[in-house]
Order: C-alpha cells, then sequence, then structure tokens
C-alpha cells in the first residue's frame, strides 16, 4: 500500500484527503519543492530544503520546518514505501478557510503533504539527447518562488507535449528565460551561458550543480541573458532539473543543434554531475 504524507503523519494513499476551502486548491496559494533519492541517499538535499523555507518566506507564509525536520520527514516517507531510487514532491499550502483572497486571520495551520515516487535515471536521454521547442513566458514576475501556481508552466508544457518535444524553452521579447520544468545553458565557444538567478527563473538547484562543475573545470560560467537567436546558434545547448540532470538538448523548433551531436562540454558537465551525485548525497 502506497503511503503518503499528510500533515507529517503516513497515511494510506487511498485515505489520503485534503479539504475543499484548501487554499492551495482555491488560489494555488502554496509552495513546492522536489528532491532527488539516488541509491538511498538523498541528493543536495539541503539546498532544496533551504529553498523551500525561502519559498516559505518570500510569501509570508509561517511554518516550523527546518532542514533538519524536512530531511527525516522525506527520509521516513522513502523508507516506508522502499524507495531507494526516485524523487519526493512535498507542498505545503497555506491551510484551510472559507474563500477569501487576504491571508486567513486568526491564521490558519498550514497544510504539508507529500509523496514518493520510484523511478531510474533518464539514461537514455542524457546520452543522445532530446528535442525542444520555444514559446513566450507569460508567467508572473516572481519565478525565483516555487509556487503551487503553474499554470503558466502546465501550458508551456502542454504545447511542448503537442509538438513531440521534451521541453518549451520560454522567452521574454526574445530574451531565453528557462524552460517549462528546467533551466536552459547555451554554450559558446567553450563558455556556458545562462539567464542571473533573479525573479525571472528558478534558481535551480542542478543550475547551482552545473555552477559548481564548471568552477571544477575552469569553464566559464556567464549568467547574464541571451536571445533565441543566440539559443539557436549555440555550440551546445543543455536543460537541466532535478528529474534530467544535465540533459542535452539536440533539437531546438526542429532545427538541429550541433548537427544532433552531443557536444564535449556537456559530456564533461554529465561526468562531473555523476561526481556530485557521489560526494552530495546523504
Ligand atoms: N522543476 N525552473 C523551473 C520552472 C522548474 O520547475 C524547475 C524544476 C527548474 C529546475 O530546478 P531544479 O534543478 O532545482 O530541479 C527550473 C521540478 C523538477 C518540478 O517542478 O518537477
Amino acid at each position: 500500500m502506497t503511503k503518503v504524507l499528510l500533515n507529517d503523519v503516513l497515511v494510506d494513499e487511498q485515505e489520503a484527503k485534503v479539504a475543499f476551502n484548501d487554499r492551495g486548491y482555491n488560489f494555488g496559494d502554496g509552495i513546492y519543492e522536489y528532491v532527488r533519492i539516488y541509491d538511498n541517499k538523498l541528493f543536495t538535499a539541503k539546498e532544496h530544503f533551504e529553498r523551500l523555507l525561502r519559498s516559505a518566506a518570500e510569501i509570508g507564509l509561517d511554518i516550523d520546518y527546518t532542514v533538519e525536520s524536512l530531511t527525516e520527514l522525506v527520509r521516513k516517507l522513502a523508507e516506508a514505501n522502499g524507495v531507494t531510487d526516485g524523487g519526493v514532491y512535498m507542498q505545503i499550502t497555506r491551510g484551510v478557510a472559507p474563500r477569501d483572497h487576504p491571508f486567513p486571520t486568526p491564521s490558519v495551520n498550514p497544510v504539508f503533504t507529500a509523496f514518493v515516487k520510484a523511478y531510474e535515471r533518464p539514461f537514455d536521454e542524457l546520452q543522445n539527447g532530446v528535442a525542444i521547442v520555444t514559446t513566450e513566458d507569460i508567467r508572473w514576475l516572481r519565478c525565483d518562488i516555487k509556487s503551487l501556481n503553474l499554470l503558466g508552466n502546465v501550458l508551456a508544457k502542454e504545447y511542448a507535449t503537442k509538438y513531440n518535444a521534451e521541453e518549451a524553452v520560454q522567452h521574454r521579447e526574445g530574451v531565453v528565460t528557462e524552460g517549462a520544468s528546467s533551466n536552459v545553458f547555451a554554450i559558446k565557444d567553450g563558455v556556458v551561458h545562462t539567464h542571473p538567478a533573479n525573479n525571472l527563473i528558478l534558481n535551480g538547484i542542478t543550475r547551482r550543480v552545473i555552477q559548481w562543475i564548471c568552477d571544477d573545470e575552469n569553464i566559464t560560467f556567464n549568467e547574464a541573458p541571451f536571445t533565441l537567436e543566440f539559443l539557436k546558434n549555440a555550440d551546445e545547448v543543455i536543460i537541466s532539473s532535478t528529474s534530467a540532470e544535465v540533459m542535452p538538448v539536440v533539437k531546438i523548433d526542429g532545427e538541429p543543434v550541433n548537427n544532433g551531436e552531443v557536444g564535449p562540454i556537456t559530456r564533461k558537465l554529465q561526468e562531473g554531475f555523476d561526481r556530485y551525485i557521489q560526494s552530495h548525497s546523504y
């Protein structure tokens, strides 16, 4: 029987119910996080949980969780389900209150839910690369918060699905921001370019690992906005996320990148990522 966490308690998935008036349901008023499990260990868990606490603070959501308590909860969940390779989604909403836009007064308890899913690393795609499409970024201006409001991301991903692509890379007036659920990198003349970690993108943990690898390997990591045209003319293109890792892009809007071959810097970053899995999983 699959177990999930509901307010820190393990319950059978079929019995886990959330309330009709949950603000997560009515307003998308909440935050979430996703952490990867490799070989029974949590990868970069501290960075993920710190980001969750930051997201909470940024939306004025008072929670008692700490990096330590979240680590313990997630371990308990994975163990209860016997998952040694996979990922945990957790979300926290502002709680249950009659539908009204302002924060409830007096405040109500946040609602925490989490589930674990077993899956393997995407080895085929990591080896051969994926296709992406590009689309306008229609999201709000606080994409740095990992908010439950994902409608813009959902519409972008649906667009990618419609065109048989793995991801939709978004742009604001021709400036590339990020994917529907990933960060984006254009590699040109040996330099890795990516959008600055400001309000227009999520500061991805995998993005951070890529930055660490670049530092280790003396590869210049340039955080500066670039255009769609620059992306399409790059030597190599990558998308990154907790589930996709360092994912090569070999086709953009139907046109090949690097003649459809995965390039040498991408391979170097992938090798570095494998080393970080070993050194940063606890
Ligand atoms: N998504 N940008 C967006 C909009 C994302 O949703 C994600 C992750 C990322 C990459 O962040 P990270 O490297 O920390 O996973 C960037 C997760 C995986 C998701 O929503 O499923």
